[in-house]
Protein backbone atom coordinates (compact mmCIF):
# COMPACT_ATOMS: atom_id res chain seq x y z
CA UNK A 1 0.00 0.00 0.00
CA UNK A 2 2.43 2.19 -1.26
CA UNK A 3 5.10 1.73 1.38
CA UNK A 4 7.52 3.13 -0.99
CA UNK A 5 6.53 6.92 -1.38
CA UNK A 6 6.31 10.37 -0.10
CA UNK A 7 6.96 9.51 3.88
CA UNK A 8 10.45 8.26 3.33
CA UNK A 9 13.16 10.76 3.04
CA UNK A 10 15.25 8.47 1.23
CA UNK A 11 12.27 8.28 -1.59
CA UNK A 12 12.05 12.27 -1.61
CA UNK A 13 15.92 12.27 -1.98
CA UNK A 14 15.40 10.13 -5.30
CA UNK A 15 12.36 12.24 -6.45
CA UNK A 16 14.27 15.79 -6.09
CA UNK A 17 16.51 14.43 -9.09
CA UNK A 18 13.80 12.72 -10.90
CA UNK A 19 9.89 12.49 -11.97
CA UNK A 20 7.71 10.40 -10.88
CA UNK A 21 7.54 8.82 -14.62
CA UNK A 22 11.42 9.07 -14.99
CA UNK A 23 11.50 7.25 -12.00
CA UNK A 24 9.24 4.16 -13.04
CA UNK A 25 10.75 4.25 -16.06
CA UNK A 26 14.39 3.93 -14.85
CA UNK A 27 14.63 -0.06 -13.86
CA UNK A 28 17.93 0.89 -11.61
CA UNK A 29 16.26 3.50 -9.52
CA UNK A 30 12.78 1.44 -9.17
CA UNK A 31 14.92 -1.07 -7.90
CA UNK A 32 16.41 1.28 -5.56
CA UNK A 33 12.80 2.64 -4.35
CA UNK A 34 11.34 -0.68 -4.15
CA UNK A 35 13.67 -1.57 -1.67
CA UNK A 36 13.82 1.30 0.51
CA UNK A 37 10.99 0.31 2.86
CA UNK A 38 12.76 -3.68 3.11
CA UNK A 39 15.48 -1.64 4.62
CA UNK A 40 13.61 0.62 6.90
CA UNK A 41 10.97 -1.29 8.38
CA UNK A 42 11.81 -4.57 8.35
CA UNK A 43 8.18 -6.02 5.93
CA UNK A 44 8.18 -8.84 4.86
CA UNK A 45 7.42 -8.51 1.20
CA UNK A 46 8.38 -5.96 -1.50
CA UNK A 47 5.83 -4.65 -4.20
CA UNK A 48 7.25 -3.49 -7.39
CA UNK A 49 7.87 0.73 -7.47
CA UNK A 50 5.51 1.52 -10.46
CA UNK A 51 1.73 2.48 -11.31
CA UNK A 52 -1.43 0.91 -12.22
CA UNK A 53 -1.77 3.85 -14.93
CA UNK A 54 1.57 3.18 -16.93
CA UNK A 55 0.00 0.55 -18.56
CA UNK A 56 -1.57 3.58 -20.80
CA UNK A 57 1.84 3.34 -22.91
CA UNK A 58 0.68 0.50 -24.02
CA UNK A 59 -2.77 2.04 -25.48
CA UNK A 60 -1.29 5.31 -26.56
CA UNK A 61 -2.82 7.41 -24.04
CA UNK A 62 -0.45 10.05 -22.68
CA UNK A 63 -0.83 10.49 -18.22
CA UNK A 64 0.68 12.82 -15.92
CA UNK A 65 1.81 13.14 -12.75
CA UNK A 66 1.25 16.00 -10.48
CA UNK A 67 1.24 14.19 -8.45
CA UNK A 68 -2.06 12.81 -8.71
CA UNK A 69 -2.59 11.44 -12.48
CA UNK A 70 -3.90 13.46 -15.22
CA UNK A 71 -5.13 12.14 -18.51
CA UNK A 72 -4.38 14.67 -21.37
CA UNK A 73 -7.38 13.68 -23.52
CA UNK A 74 -9.60 11.20 -21.34
CA UNK A 75 -11.55 8.61 -24.04
CA UNK A 76 -15.20 9.50 -24.19
CA UNK A 77 -16.70 9.25 -27.59
CA UNK A 78 -16.94 6.47 -30.39
CA UNK A 79 -13.98 8.47 -32.33
CA UNK A 80 -11.97 8.05 -28.59
CA UNK A 81 -11.73 4.85 -28.53
CA UNK A 82 -11.28 4.17 -32.43
CA UNK A 83 -8.13 5.98 -31.72
CA UNK A 84 -6.95 3.23 -29.11
CA UNK A 85 -4.18 0.78 -29.69
CA UNK A 86 -4.46 -2.06 -27.83
CA UNK A 87 -0.61 -2.94 -27.68
CA UNK A 88 1.12 -5.46 -25.93
CA UNK A 89 2.29 -4.66 -22.89
CA UNK A 90 5.01 -6.85 -23.00
CA UNK A 91 6.66 -4.53 -25.02
CA UNK A 92 5.08 -1.31 -24.71
CA UNK A 93 5.70 -1.24 -21.37
CA UNK A 94 8.83 -3.11 -21.01
CA UNK A 95 10.08 -0.83 -18.53
CA UNK A 96 8.20 -2.26 -15.51
CA UNK A 97 9.56 -5.77 -16.80
CA UNK A 98 13.01 -4.78 -16.26
CA UNK A 99 12.36 -3.14 -13.81
CA UNK A 100 10.45 -6.61 -12.27
CA UNK A 101 14.28 -8.02 -13.22
CA UNK A 102 16.17 -5.46 -11.71
CA UNK A 103 14.31 -5.88 -8.24
CA UNK A 104 14.62 -9.50 -8.46
CA UNK A 105 18.45 -9.04 -8.80
CA UNK A 106 18.35 -6.43 -5.63
CA UNK A 107 16.62 -8.43 -3.63
CA UNK A 108 18.49 -11.69 -4.01
CA UNK A 109 16.18 -13.25 -2.57
CA UNK A 110 15.72 -11.64 1.11
CA UNK A 111 11.96 -11.46 0.34
CA UNK A 112 9.01 -12.06 -2.55
CA UNK A 113 8.39 -9.25 -4.91
CA UNK A 114 4.96 -8.65 -5.53
CA UNK A 115 3.60 -7.42 -9.09
CA UNK A 116 0.72 -5.83 -9.36
CA UNK A 117 -2.21 -3.88 -11.89
CA UNK A 118 -5.20 -1.90 -11.83
CA UNK A 119 -8.41 -3.86 -12.18
CA UNK A 120 -10.18 -3.27 -15.63
CA UNK A 121 -12.73 -1.07 -14.15
CA UNK A 122 -10.51 1.11 -12.21
CA UNK A 123 -8.30 1.48 -15.30
CA UNK A 124 -11.04 2.03 -17.58
CA UNK A 125 -12.02 4.22 -14.87
CA UNK A 126 -9.05 6.82 -15.35
CA UNK A 127 -9.37 6.35 -19.03
CA UNK A 128 -12.66 7.76 -19.03
CA UNK A 129 -12.76 10.32 -16.25
CA UNK A 130 -9.38 11.21 -16.87
CA UNK A 131 -8.64 11.94 -13.37
CA UNK A 132 -9.68 11.17 -9.76
CA UNK A 133 -13.41 11.74 -9.34
CA UNK A 134 -16.36 12.49 -7.28
CA UNK A 135 -19.22 11.10 -8.72
CA UNK A 136 -17.72 9.23 -11.33
CA UNK A 137 -20.36 10.36 -13.79
CA UNK A 138 -18.22 9.72 -17.47
CA UNK A 139 -17.86 5.92 -16.73
CA UNK A 140 -21.08 5.42 -15.00
CA UNK A 141 -23.05 6.90 -17.69
CA UNK A 142 -21.10 5.05 -20.05
CA UNK A 143 -21.76 1.79 -18.37
CA UNK A 144 -25.56 2.81 -18.36
CA UNK A 145 -25.83 4.36 -21.29
CA UNK A 146 -23.77 2.71 -23.90
CA UNK A 147 -23.44 -0.99 -22.20
CA UNK A 148 -22.52 -2.65 -25.19
CA UNK A 149 -19.68 -0.20 -25.56
CA UNK A 150 -18.82 -0.65 -21.74
CA UNK A 151 -18.37 -4.06 -22.46
CA UNK A 152 -16.48 -4.42 -25.06
CA UNK A 153 -13.93 -2.15 -23.55
CA UNK A 154 -14.35 -3.86 -20.30
CA UNK A 155 -13.34 -7.26 -22.59
CA UNK A 156 -10.22 -4.80 -24.08
CA UNK A 157 -8.80 -4.23 -21.12
CA UNK A 158 -8.90 -7.49 -19.41
CA UNK A 159 -7.19 -9.09 -21.92
CA UNK A 160 -4.56 -6.23 -21.53
CA UNK A 161 -3.78 -6.80 -18.08
CA UNK A 162 -3.73 -10.44 -18.45
CA UNK A 163 -0.56 -9.75 -20.90
CA UNK A 164 0.71 -7.58 -18.65
CA UNK A 165 0.30 -9.73 -15.17
CA UNK A 166 1.96 -12.82 -17.95
CA UNK A 167 4.52 -10.35 -18.62
CA UNK A 168 5.47 -9.36 -14.77
CA UNK A 169 5.37 -13.06 -13.62
CA UNK A 170 7.37 -14.30 -16.61
CA UNK A 171 9.76 -11.37 -15.55
CA UNK A 172 9.98 -12.85 -12.52
CA UNK A 173 7.70 -11.43 -9.57
CA UNK A 174 6.37 -14.26 -6.71
CA UNK A 175 2.98 -12.89 -5.90
CA UNK A 176 0.31 -10.46 -7.72
CA UNK A 177 -2.27 -8.37 -6.22
CA UNK A 178 -4.70 -6.57 -8.57
CA UNK A 179 -6.57 -3.29 -7.12
CA UNK A 180 -10.09 -2.26 -7.67
CA UNK A 181 -9.50 1.03 -6.21
CA UNK A 182 -12.49 2.62 -7.57
CA UNK A 183 -14.95 -0.26 -7.42
CA UNK A 184 -16.54 1.60 -4.35
CA UNK A 185 -18.36 3.82 -6.85
CA UNK A 186 -20.87 1.23 -7.97
CA UNK A 187 -24.06 -0.65 -6.28
CA UNK A 188 -23.28 -4.68 -5.48
CA UNK A 189 -26.15 -4.93 -8.37
CA UNK A 190 -24.49 -2.86 -10.94
CA UNK A 191 -20.63 -4.37 -9.58
CA UNK A 192 -21.89 -7.93 -9.95
CA UNK A 193 -23.51 -7.36 -13.79
CA UNK A 194 -20.81 -5.44 -14.98
CA UNK A 195 -17.44 -5.86 -13.38
CA UNK A 196 -17.76 -8.84 -11.46
CA UNK A 197 -17.24 -11.41 -14.70
CA UNK A 198 -14.39 -9.10 -16.48
CA UNK A 199 -12.77 -9.49 -13.02
CA UNK A 200 -13.33 -13.73 -12.57
CA UNK A 201 -11.62 -13.59 -16.35
CA UNK A 202 -8.55 -12.08 -15.07
CA UNK A 203 -8.58 -14.17 -11.87
CA UNK A 204 -8.99 -17.54 -13.61
CA UNK A 205 -6.55 -16.11 -16.17
CA UNK A 206 -4.29 -15.55 -13.39
CA UNK A 207 -4.68 -19.08 -11.80
CA UNK A 208 -2.93 -20.76 -14.96
CA UNK A 209 -0.05 -18.62 -14.58
CA UNK A 210 1.84 -20.14 -11.07
CA UNK A 211 1.81 -17.53 -8.26
CA UNK A 212 -0.97 -16.63 -5.76
CA UNK A 213 -2.88 -13.25 -6.15
CA UNK A 214 -4.41 -10.84 -4.07
CA UNK A 215 -7.49 -9.50 -5.17
CA UNK A 216 -8.06 -5.91 -3.19
CA UNK A 217 -11.56 -4.32 -4.00
CA UNK A 218 -11.63 -1.17 -1.86
CA UNK A 219 -14.35 1.56 -0.97
CA UNK A 220 -17.50 -0.44 0.09
CA UNK A 221 -18.06 -3.02 2.58
CA UNK A 222 -20.90 -4.10 1.03
CA UNK A 223 -18.30 -5.97 -2.30
CA UNK A 224 -16.78 -8.09 0.09
CA UNK A 225 -19.11 -11.03 -0.77
CA UNK A 226 -18.44 -10.47 -4.12
CA UNK A 227 -14.77 -10.37 -4.09
CA UNK A 228 -14.49 -13.04 -2.21
CA UNK A 229 -16.44 -14.69 -5.11
CA UNK A 230 -13.75 -13.94 -7.21
CA UNK A 231 -11.69 -16.95 -5.89
CA UNK A 232 -8.51 -15.31 -5.91
CA UNK A 233 -5.88 -16.55 -2.69
CA UNK A 234 -5.96 -13.64 -0.89
CA UNK A 235 -8.71 -10.95 -0.11
CA UNK A 236 -7.52 -8.03 0.35
CA UNK A 237 -9.90 -6.35 2.93
CA UNK A 238 -10.04 -2.11 2.93
CA UNK A 239 -9.67 -0.13 6.46
CA UNK A 240 -13.59 1.09 6.24
CA UNK A 241 -15.15 -2.66 7.68
CA UNK A 242 -14.45 -4.24 11.23
CA UNK A 243 -11.98 -7.10 10.27
CA UNK A 244 -13.32 -9.83 12.31
CA UNK A 245 -17.10 -8.99 10.57
CA UNK A 246 -15.05 -9.06 7.23
CA UNK A 247 -13.55 -12.19 7.86
CA UNK A 248 -17.17 -13.71 9.06
CA UNK A 249 -18.57 -12.49 4.96
CA UNK A 250 -15.50 -14.17 3.55
CA UNK A 251 -15.15 -17.04 5.61
CA UNK A 252 -13.18 -18.47 7.93
CA UNK A 253 -11.69 -20.76 5.44
CA UNK A 254 -9.80 -18.03 3.28
CA UNK A 255 -6.98 -15.91 3.61
CA UNK A 256 -7.20 -12.10 4.08
CA UNK A 257 -5.17 -9.21 3.90
CA UNK A 258 -5.66 -6.00 5.86
CA UNK A 259 -6.46 -3.67 7.32
CA UNK A 260 -5.29 -0.67 9.32
CA UNK A 261 -6.91 2.36 8.59
CA UNK A 262 -3.37 4.31 7.71
CA UNK A 263 -4.08 7.09 9.30
CA UNK A 264 -3.90 5.65 12.40
CA UNK A 265 0.18 5.78 11.89
CA UNK A 266 -0.51 9.54 12.52
CA UNK A 267 -1.41 8.85 16.16
CA UNK A 268 0.29 7.88 19.03
CA UNK A 269 2.20 4.96 19.39
CA UNK A 270 0.10 3.28 21.71
CA UNK A 271 -2.60 3.95 19.97
CA UNK A 272 -0.45 2.15 17.18
CA UNK A 273 0.03 -0.87 18.86
CA UNK A 274 -3.74 -1.46 20.30
CA UNK A 275 -5.20 -0.79 16.87
CA UNK A 276 -2.29 -3.48 14.97
CA UNK A 277 -3.49 -5.76 17.62
CA UNK A 278 -6.80 -5.81 17.22
CA UNK A 279 -6.41 -6.54 13.80
CA UNK A 280 -4.16 -9.64 14.64
CA UNK A 281 -6.24 -10.55 17.51
CA UNK A 282 -9.63 -10.52 14.98
CA UNK A 283 -7.24 -12.36 12.21
CA UNK A 284 -7.56 -15.51 14.07
CA UNK A 285 -10.65 -16.24 12.68
CA UNK A 286 -9.27 -16.50 9.22
CA UNK A 287 -7.41 -19.29 8.05
CA UNK A 288 -4.27 -17.27 7.13
CA UNK A 289 -3.98 -13.24 7.14
CA UNK A 290 -1.39 -11.05 5.63
CA UNK A 291 -1.04 -8.04 7.78
CA UNK A 292 -1.20 -4.71 6.14
CA UNK A 293 -2.73 -1.33 5.89
CA UNK A 294 -6.40 -1.57 4.29
CA UNK A 295 -5.02 1.06 1.90
CA UNK A 296 -2.11 3.74 1.25
CA UNK A 297 0.08 4.89 3.13
CA UNK A 298 0.17 8.96 4.20
CA UNK A 299 2.78 10.81 3.18
CA UNK A 300 2.40 12.60 6.29
CA UNK A 301 3.44 9.04 8.20
CA UNK A 302 6.66 9.34 10.63
CA UNK A 303 8.92 6.18 9.06
CA UNK A 304 9.63 5.95 12.30
CA UNK A 305 6.06 5.06 13.47
CA UNK A 306 5.72 2.57 10.54
CA UNK A 307 8.16 0.32 11.46
CA UNK A 308 6.73 0.73 14.83
CA UNK A 309 3.82 -0.71 13.69
CA UNK A 310 6.23 -3.79 12.07
CA UNK A 311 7.87 -4.22 15.12
CA UNK A 312 4.31 -4.93 17.07
CA UNK A 313 3.32 -6.82 14.29
CA UNK A 314 6.25 -9.17 14.32
CA UNK A 315 6.40 -9.59 18.10
CA UNK A 316 2.68 -10.73 18.33
CA UNK A 317 2.37 -13.57 19.69
CA UNK A 318 6.13 -14.04 20.86
O1 LIG B 1 2.39 0.23 -3.16
C1 LIG B 1 3.54 0.48 -3.53
O2 LIG B 1 4.46 0.79 -2.73
C2 LIG B 1 3.91 0.30 -4.99
C3 LIG B 1 3.78 1.45 -5.79
C4 LIG B 1 2.40 1.94 -6.19
C5 LIG B 1 2.18 3.31 -6.52
N1 LIG B 1 0.90 3.41 -6.99
C6 LIG B 1 3.19 4.38 -6.42
C7 LIG B 1 2.78 5.81 -6.51
C8 LIG B 1 1.20 1.26 -6.38
C9 LIG B 1 0.86 -0.19 -6.11
C10 LIG B 1 0.26 2.19 -6.91
C11 LIG B 1 -1.10 1.82 -7.32
C12 LIG B 1 -2.07 2.87 -7.63
N2 LIG B 1 -1.86 4.04 -8.32
C13 LIG B 1 -3.44 2.77 -7.34
C14 LIG B 1 -4.12 1.58 -6.70
C15 LIG B 1 -3.95 1.61 -5.21
C16 LIG B 1 -4.75 2.66 -4.53
O3 LIG B 1 -4.11 3.60 -4.00
O4 LIG B 1 -5.97 2.54 -4.49
C17 LIG B 1 -4.05 3.95 -7.82
C18 LIG B 1 -5.52 4.29 -7.69
C19 LIG B 1 -3.04 4.74 -8.45
C20 LIG B 1 -3.20 6.05 -9.14
C21 LIG B 1 -2.33 7.09 -8.52
N3 LIG B 1 -0.97 7.20 -8.72
C22 LIG B 1 -2.73 8.14 -7.66
C23 LIG B 1 -4.14 8.40 -7.20
C24 LIG B 1 -1.56 8.89 -7.34
C25 LIG B 1 -1.44 10.14 -6.52
C26 LIG B 1 -1.19 9.68 -5.11
C27 LIG B 1 -1.04 10.82 -4.14
O5 LIG B 1 -0.86 10.48 -2.97
O6 LIG B 1 -1.07 12.00 -4.48
C28 LIG B 1 -0.47 8.26 -8.00
C29 LIG B 1 0.95 8.66 -7.93
C30 LIG B 1 1.83 7.72 -7.16
N4 LIG B 1 1.85 6.36 -7.34
C31 LIG B 1 2.79 8.07 -6.17
C32 LIG B 1 3.40 6.87 -5.76
C33 LIG B 1 4.52 6.71 -4.78
C34 LIG B 1 3.15 9.49 -5.70
C35 LIG B 1 3.92 10.13 -6.83
C36 LIG B 1 5.11 10.99 -6.41
O7 LIG B 1 6.16 10.46 -6.02
O8 LIG B 1 5.01 12.22 -6.54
Amino acid sequence: MRQAGRYLPEYREIRSKVSFLELTKTPELCAEVTLQPIDRLDVDAAILFSDILVVFDAMGVDVHFNPAPEIERPVRTAADVARLRWGDPREDVRYVLDAVQACKRALAERVPLIGFCGAPFTTLSYLVEGKGSRDYQHIKGMMFSEPALFHRLMESMTELLCTYLGGQVEAGVDALQVFDSWAGALSPADYREHVWPHMRRLVEHVRTLGVPLIAFVRGNANLLQQSAELGADVIGVDWTIDFAQAIEIVGSDRVVQGNLDPQILLGPEELIERRARAVLDAAKGARAHIFNLGHGISRYTDPAKARLLVDVVHGYGA
